[in-house]
């Protein structure tokens, strides 16, 4: 795929010359026929049939389908925290199955940041000890572990939260802390499994401000949504039905935090 990166227009005498730039977009995920089979007892389930997607740098892409369609089986496969049963993944030119268990660490500490429907946060620790949790896996100092995680708290709008425990703060401050933890490794993908789903529509929206400027700073995201209108924040949506791709379309009526607030205001 390829994206017009600029056009410079300059002047030589009474000639114009147009010079048109283009740059090749960048694949961050390639996943080809994927399967996914998960096999209880007797029965056999089917959870992925066969799913091809590419992914490219900085796309923000919502996915849909019905429950049990496979979304949460696709996203944990993206994830590094599951395999699939055939197909291949290949994760920044690599492929994920030819990764050793230290290597596959190293990508979902570093590469991928994750953000769950029910927050995942230690209920005991403080906002700044949340945060700066996947900082000591990958070796930091702890001066450099509070520095960093106070960063992203001042960036999700928690700077005055830092010492607050889970049960202190509301469902979308929750959220931010979860947030910001998925983003304390400065990872190059935000994988979001649902993360609206708990939190009423006005928290929600601030949420999704919030992936809005995440995106706008460099990131990929991946995010999970059963809500037609969270959806119409990505750019590009893809739905799954029983295991497959169904439709895979860019979104050609972006919405923004700032759209939703001013037809909330209007209401
Ligand atoms: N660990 C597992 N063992 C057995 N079956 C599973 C497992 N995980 C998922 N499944 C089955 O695989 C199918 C896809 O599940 P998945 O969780 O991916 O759906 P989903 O699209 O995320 O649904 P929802 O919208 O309800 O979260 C379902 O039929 C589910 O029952
Ligand atoms: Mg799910």
């Amino acid at each position: 795929m390829y994206a017009l990166n600029s056009i410079v227009f300059s002047y030589k005498s009474s000639n114009r010359i147009i010079i048109v730039n283009f740059v090749k977009l960048q694949e961050i995920i390639q996943i080809s026929h994927i399967k996914k089979t998960y096999v209880i007892g007797e029965e056999t389930i089917h959870a992925l049939k066969d799913v091809s997607v590419t992914i490219h740098k900085n796309e923000y892409v919502a996915l849909m389908g019905p429950s049990g369609s496979g979304k949460s089986t696709l996203m944990n496969m993206l994830g590094c925290l599951d395999s699939p049963t055939s197909g291949e993944y290949i994760l920044n030119n690599i492929s994920v199955a030819k990764m050793s268990d230290n290597e596959l660490a190293e990508v979902r500490n570093k590469e991928i940041g994750f953000v769950f429907q029910t927050f995942n946060l230690l209920p005991r620790a403080s906002t700044l000890e949340n945060v700066a949790l996947p900082l000591v896996y990958a070796g930091f100092s702890k001066s450099e572990r509070e520095k960093r995680a106070k960063e992203v708290l001042e960036q999700v709008g928690l700077g005055n939260r830092m010492n607050h425990k889970p049960n202190e703060l509301s469902g979308g401050q929750r959220q931010r802390v979860a947030i910001a933890r998925a983003l304390v490794n400065k990872p190059a993908i935000i994988l979001a499994d649902e993360p609206t789903g708990n939190l009423d529509s006005k928290t929600s929206i601030e949420i999704m401000g919030l992936f809005e400027d995440i995106h706008k700073n460099g990131n990929t995201i991946i995010l999970v949504t059963h809500e037609e209108d969270i959806a119409l924040h990505a750019h590009r949506v893809v739905r799954l039905r029983d295991g497959l791709v169904e439709s895979d379309l860019p979104n050609e009526k972006i919405i923004t935090y700032k759209n939703r607030l001013e037809t909330t205001n209007n209401q």
